[in-house]
């Protein structure tokens, strides 16, 4: 029995026994078989959850990219690895085999280093879906350099503060982006980012749009022209197994970013095995991951796991809805798509359209559909079953994180049996825990608690770049001895995990984190506005949406609300890009606060969603009238 694929239900229960039994043999097998490793571990697992450490094959001597691509040159060189599908259907699409991939890798990872990039220095990518984003990755990991991707959605603000926040020395970026009918200026974002970014020494840049940009004199380069005449080989730099790999921010509930930081051999371990068994991948098939790289999606699953596998993915550089509705299920009859991987936000969209768009499509190529990023609700579950799926091909739900590094709950496609809505079991390796109130592990089924971790599991982030204390107390603080996941989630009659939602002032609008605190304080920084808090609310589409109560100034002057609402939007753009908008904004006159001043978010969030029958005791406020005012004038 392998313990990397997992064959049958009865083979999950047993791994999974004996990964709770023996962790340390389990991973051990799995990372003796299945990887390139220069030298081997010294030890498996050691770990520490007061400090908190962790640190996984300690000892071993490897590179990443050997794993995700050398190993592959001799056995399936002419296979295409990269499947570079443009946001217009009649541009051409690209396949990169895995021998070109080595090429290009290599000749990009030259470049870096002729450019003065070393070992553990970070580079920030900010590139659109293009095969350049997916490349510079494996020539950053190809030398020892650490990347930093930050999605090109993002506004120039919050570009400037993850590069000053890991002091990157370089930045990667094109010349712009397409998305659907429109182009994006990515490289004036840039210019405006790094007004403010000191440590920056060089931008290389890639042509993509072709348009008219100028280059600052010694500090910004044409790429294409320096891979030209770059060497086509490139020894990989011999990492240590704990050697940083990346930083990928993600929100939290204060105002600044956290750079989770992900270490090497643990990571492709992990995003390997997973890859292989929840997508239940096979030597021939045609993956596709809709995500952007620019998220932790795209870097578990579009890159690493499916190239350590020897797979074929697929980059889309567009939207669903360009040139129509129907561009998914053309993309998937088009290259024959055996896994579709995508988000319950897209879903609810695409649902929303005409069926044609679907059933114009030849879609029977599909095997497993996947889900990650939010719950996906039963309707959308359906609709996605039904006439995706054609009721034949499994769903798997994946609940993980941006700091898990890998999926941890998902159904195994074909062996699990699924439950729309439920993530349902812990992959073998993972060992889950619901805490109640007051800190106690919740043991049997049907119940509900906060979702935590109770064992180290490979891929999981190490710390928060430049501020362990902060990594200790969000994460390993709430409970002793356990990774908290900041998630609610209830255990069904058979111990199927849903999960609920997020139990902190993170919200998820789209799949993607949003934490309440940076967008309040965009907000708060408009002239006009005193106070501000912002929590979420159900929507249709997009899971859910912000809802903003708003304080103004006294200044005696009567203003526009809607010319204000747009100018808080506006500035939420500036600051942090346009999924951080607000789709409600109601001006009040107070906030409900509790006696020490917080506000408390509870009401509003019950008011937002139009619970006002249970609004719970309000006595107890600082200054209980307010709340009768903001439900008489709710949006
Ligand atoms: C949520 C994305 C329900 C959850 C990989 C988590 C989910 C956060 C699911 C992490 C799912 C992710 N069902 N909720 N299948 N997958 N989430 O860091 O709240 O962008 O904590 O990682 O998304 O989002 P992140």
């Amino acid at each position: 029995m392998s313990n990397y694929h997992v064959k049958t239900l009865e083979e999950y229960f047993q791994l999974y026994r004996k990964s709770v039994r023996n962790p340390e043999l389990f991973w051990e097998e799995i990372a003796e078989e299945h990887f390139v490793w220069r030298k081997k571990w010294d030890k498996v697992v050691e770990y520490d959850f007061s400090k908190p450490e962790f640190k996984w094959f300690e000892g071993a001597k490897l590179n990443i990219t050997e794993n995700c691509i050398d190993r592959h040159i001799h056995i399936r060189g002419d296979k295409t690895a990269i499947l570079f599908e443009p946001n217009n259907p009649d541009e051409e699409a690209e396949h990169i085999s895995y021998k070109e991939l080595h090429k290009r890798v290599c000749k990009f990872a030259n470049v870096l280093k002729e450019q003065g990039i070393k070992k553990g220095d970070r580079v920030c990518i900010y590139l659109p879906m293009i095969p350049e984003l997916a490349i510079s990755i494996l020539a950053c990991a190809r030398i020892g350099a650490v990347h930093s991707v930050v999605f090109a959605g993002f506004s120039s603000t919050a570009l400037a503060t993850r590069i000053n926040d890991c002091e990157a020395k370089m930045v990667i970026t094109s010349d712009g982006s397409y998305r659907g009918a429109k182009t994006i200026d990515l490289k004036s974002i840039v210019d405006e980012a790094l007004e403010s970014c000191p440590s920056i020494e060089t931008v290389l840049v890639a042509k993509r749009i072709h348009s008219d940009i100028e280059l600052k004199e010694g500090r910004d380069k044409w790429l294409a022209p320096l891979l030209e005449e770059a060497y086509q080989d490139c020894v990989p730099e011999i990492m240590d197994a704990e050697d940083p790999l990346f930083i990928l921010y993600t929100s939290g509930s204060t105002g600044s970013p956290k750079g989770m930081l992900h270490t090497t051999a643990g990571y492709m371990v992990y995003t390997a095995y997973t890859f292989k068994n929840v997508f239940n991948y096979k030597e021939n098939d045609v993956y596709w991951c809709t995500a952007d790289i620019g998220w932790i999606t795209g870097h578990s699953y579009i890159v690493y796991g499916p190239l350590a596998n020897g797979a074929t993915t697929v980059m889309f550089e567009g939207v669903p809805s360009y040139p129509d509705f129907g561009r998914f299920w053309e993309v998937i009859e088009k290259h024959k798509i055996t896994q579709f991987y995508t988000a319950p936000t897209a879903i609810r969209a695409l649902a929303k359209e005409n069926l044609d768009f679907v059933d114009s499509h030849d879609l029977s190529s599909l095997k497993v559909l996947g889900t990650v990023g939010e719950p996906i609700n039963e309707e959308a579950w359906h609709w996605y079953n039904d006439n995706v799926g054609k009721k034949k091909n499994p769903i798997v739900d994946t609940w993980w994180q941006t700091e898990t590094g890998g999926i941890m709950i998902s159904p195994l496609p074909y062996l699990t049996p699924t439950k729309p809505t439920y993530a349902t079991l812990p992959l073998p390796g993972i060992q889950l825990a619901l805490i109640d109130e007051k800190g106690k592990e919740i043991k049997g089924n049907q119940v509900d608690g906060r979702l935590c971790v109770k064992y180290p599991w490979p891929s999981m982030a190490r710390s928060i770049w430049g501020n362990h204390q902060r990594y200790k107390e969000t994460y390993f603080s709430a409970y002793d001895n356990m990774y908290f996941t900041g998630d609610g989630a209830l255990r069904d009659e058979v111990g199927y995990y849903r999960i609920t939602g997020r139990v902190d002032d993170v919200i998820i609008v789209s799949g993607h984190n949003l934490g309440t605190a940076p967008i309040e304080d965009s907000v708060n920084e408009h002239p006009a506005v005193a106070e501000s808090a912002i929590v979420g609310f159900p929507h249709d589409v997009k899971g859910n949406a912000l809802y903003g109560y708003v304080i103004l100034k006294e200044t005696g002057e009567e203003r526009n609300q809607d010319n204000l609402r747009k100018e808080i939007n506006q500035i939420i753009t500036e600051h942090i890009g346009p999924i951080a908008k607000l789709d409600k904004i109601q001006f009040v006159e107070g906030l409900p606060k509790t006696r020490s001043g917080k506000i408390m978010r509870r009401i509003l969030r019950k008011i937002a969603h139009n619970e006002l029958s249970n609004l719970g005791d309000v006595s107890t406020l600082l200054n209980p009238e307010v709340v009768e005012n903001i439900i008489k004038e709710r949006l």
